[in-house]
């Protein structure tokens, strides 16, 4: 088979390096790529974004599957544009991915099925959002803009001022653009987070190991929100027990709400919860693999990936076992000075061979590029450096001695990456 994937982060070097492992597999694109993925895949400069583009792209290197990783092109219909193409692809089409794409929908939709999620309100007018925050005066509040915000539309607001603060710059200055027209005021809950990753055909839901992203720049979570500055995997708040109630009260009631809805879900569904004391709780869906969840929890998987996503695209999912490796993974991102605020790059990366990996540890670029045989770094999160183990703590040794052994100017990672789930 002929597969592109569309993307070109950590997340999409992942994808490329386990479809690479299949029999299946005789040649692998993807677009735009980036210098890592370079050395496992043909890159090609069509953006992510660019629907025509990438259908185009399809038809004229007659690929037999298109994988599409990001967000953003699934919410603006890229899947449903191959499909009409004929061109086989994996991922939601726009009418499901609204789930990420709309906090309003999801939330509407958990009201609507029961789905266990935080209490919430809507509101398209910033006078009416601060009256309601004035009359019910609980802090920890939580504000969210509508659409994709690169996952930074969440603000936490302590008291009323940063409440206010945040109802302005979302609704009024748009700092995410129109995704800040209408937001969700949300009751602020407590607990570990956990993301679960599940295959789907829109019949069955199969859930993948469980891991815990690492939102916040700095160690002891402190900083501001990142993409993630690491993973691991399994996550040890995601119990059997819990794991049975998600299945019962969470997994299922969100594909057959979808269902419901004339809106099936195929894909890649993530499930972002909060383990409360009163049980799981939906803080996010999302209609795609997470970045860098994706770089813990691919390594782990035994099955063929590509018969995965043959399954999924053919409502087969019931005909195959999904098998996961006994053990550990961890993740540690390496980012560049200053990330996620302004950050220079072009630096060159020391600590790689030829391929862009490094000895022990799977390397997944998320920003670099090549010139000549060197690796440049291109962007806010750099590289993802990932191991795996028996044990946790064997992961997490691995990825950091790894992580040692690379270096660029002004690099910086958190050191307590899995500090927290080892003490569990
Ligand atoms: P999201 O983009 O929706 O995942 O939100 C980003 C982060 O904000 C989450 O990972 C949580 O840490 C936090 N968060 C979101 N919603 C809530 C909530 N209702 N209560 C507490 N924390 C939240
Ligand atoms: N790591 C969080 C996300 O992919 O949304």
């Amino acid at each position: 088979m002929k597969i592109l994937v569309v993307g070109g982060g950590g997340r999409e070097h992942a994808i490329v390096m386990k479809l690479s492992e299949s029999p299946k597999v005789d040649k692998l694109y993807c677009t735009p790529g980036n210098g890592g993925i370079s050395k496992y895949a043909q890159c090609f400069d069509v953006k992510a974004t660019d629907i025509d583009g990438v259908v185009a792209l399809s038809k004229e290197i007659s690929v037999d599957m298109v994988v599409v990783a990001p967000d953003d092109p699934l919410v603006m219909g890229m899947v449903d544009a191959l499909n009409k193409e004929g061109i086989r692809a994996f991922g939601p089409d726009s009418s499901a991915a609204i789930i990420e794409g709309s906090k309003v929908f999801s939330k509407d939709l958990m009201k609507l099925y029961n789905i266990p999620t935080a209490g919430y309100e809507v509101f398209d007018d910033p006078k009416a959002a601060m009256e309601y925050i004035k009359e019910k005066n609980t802090y920890p509040t939580v504000i969210k803009a509508d659409g994709l915000a690169l996952g930074k539309g969440v603000i936490i607001a302590q008291n009323e001022k940063e409440a206010e603060d945040a109802v302005k710059t979302i609704m009024e200055d748009k700092i995410f653009g129109e995704s800040g027209s209408s937001i969700v005021i949300e009751e602020f809950l407590t607990g570990p987070e956990v993301s679960v990753l599940c295959f789907t055909d829109g019949r069955v839901v199969a859930p993948m190991i469980s891991s815990m992203d690492h939102k916040r720049a700095l160690d002891n979570d402190e900083g501001l929100n990142t993409g993630g500055m690491g993973t691991v995997a399994p996550n040890p708040h995601y119990t059997y027990d819990v794991a049975e109630e998600c299945m019962k009260t969470i997994f299922m009631p969100t594909i057959n709400a979808m269902n419901n809805e004339h809106r099936t879900f195929k894909g890649c569904l993530y499930f972002g919860l909060m383990i409360t004391p009163q049980g799981p709780r939906v803080i996010e869906y999302n209609c795609r693999f997470g970045d860098p969840e994706t770089q813990v929890v691919l390594p782990l998987l035994e099955t063929d990936l590509v018969d995965i996503f043959n399954a999924v695209i053919d409502e087969k999912l019931d005909s195959i076992d999904i098998k996961w490796k006994d053990g550990a993974a961890a993740c540690v991102i390496i980012a560049s000075g200053g990330y996620p605020k302004k950050y220079e790059t072009s630096k060159e990366i020391s600590g790689l061979d030829e391929k862009g990996q490094h000895e022990g540890v799977i390397v997944y670029h998320a920003g670099t590029k090549t010139e000549g045989d060197k690796f440049l770094t291109s962007g806010g999160r750099v590289l993802g450096v990932t191991a795996t183990a028996p044990d946790l703590k064997t992961a997490l040794e691995k990825a950091y001695s790894g992580v040692n052994g690379i270096s660029f100017e002004k690099m910086h990672y958190r050191k307590d990456i899995g500090k927290k789930a080892l003490n569990i």
